[in-house]
């Protein structure tokens, strides 16, 4: 059966957002380079969006980190299923979300990333849910925060499903 999805932020306004971040991000790393770690799967579109805009110079590496099942809720336990190809050492890192939940994906990442000593270590994330906060992280870059509500599209899923569409939107559960 097809589930009911209603837009919540429009394609435009996402990647108008996007545009601003990146133009923020080439201003506060002017005379840098920048080592962009997408994590997977949620946010290779943001990542890719976000990288087109970014003006100073940039490389790509992919990390894949389990934090949910097929369901909605965080299990809790965080495993590294897929590690950096290239090592971070004295680099300018900063890590791309799709989304910030309870935060504990990402402050288990940084502390895994921190160890490996790169220059700088930021955070960026497309979307962020605040009140869903169990674990505090700094966060470097929001595009925007939302309500509590269980998002898809532009990389996000439910499912595995609703990665491809090119607005985030709300599946009516
Ligand atoms: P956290 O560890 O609870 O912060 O979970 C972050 C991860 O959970 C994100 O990278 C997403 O993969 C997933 N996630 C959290 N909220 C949503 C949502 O609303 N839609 C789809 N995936 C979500
Ligand atoms: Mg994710």
């Amino acid at each position: 059966m097809e589930d009911k999805i209603s837009v919540l932020i429009p394609q435009e306004e996402l990647e108008a957002r996007i545009r601003e971040m990146a133009a923020q991000i080439s201003k506060d790393y002017e005379g840098e380079s920048l080592h962009l770690v997408c994590i997977l799967r949620g946010s290779i579109f943001f990542t890719c969006e976000l990288a087109k805009y970014i003006t100073v110079p940039v490389t790509i590496d992919f990390m894949s980190v389990s934090s949910y099942g097929d369901g909605t809720e965080s299990s809790g336990r965080i495993k590294i299923m897929k590690d950096l190809d290239d090592p971070i050492k004295d680099k300018n890192v900063l890590v791309v979300e799709d989304i910030i939940d309870s935060g504990r994906t990402l402050s288990h990442l940084l502390s895994f990333l921190k160890v490996r000593e790169p220059k700088s270590l930021k955070l960026c994330t497309l979307l962020d849910k605040p009140d869903r906060r169990v674990v505090d992280v700094d966060v470097d870059y929001v595009g925007k925060e939302i309500p509590d509500l269980f998002v898809v599209g532009y990389g996000l899923d439910y499912a595995q499903k609703y990665r491809n569409l090119p607005y985030i939107g709300v599946v009516e559960l």
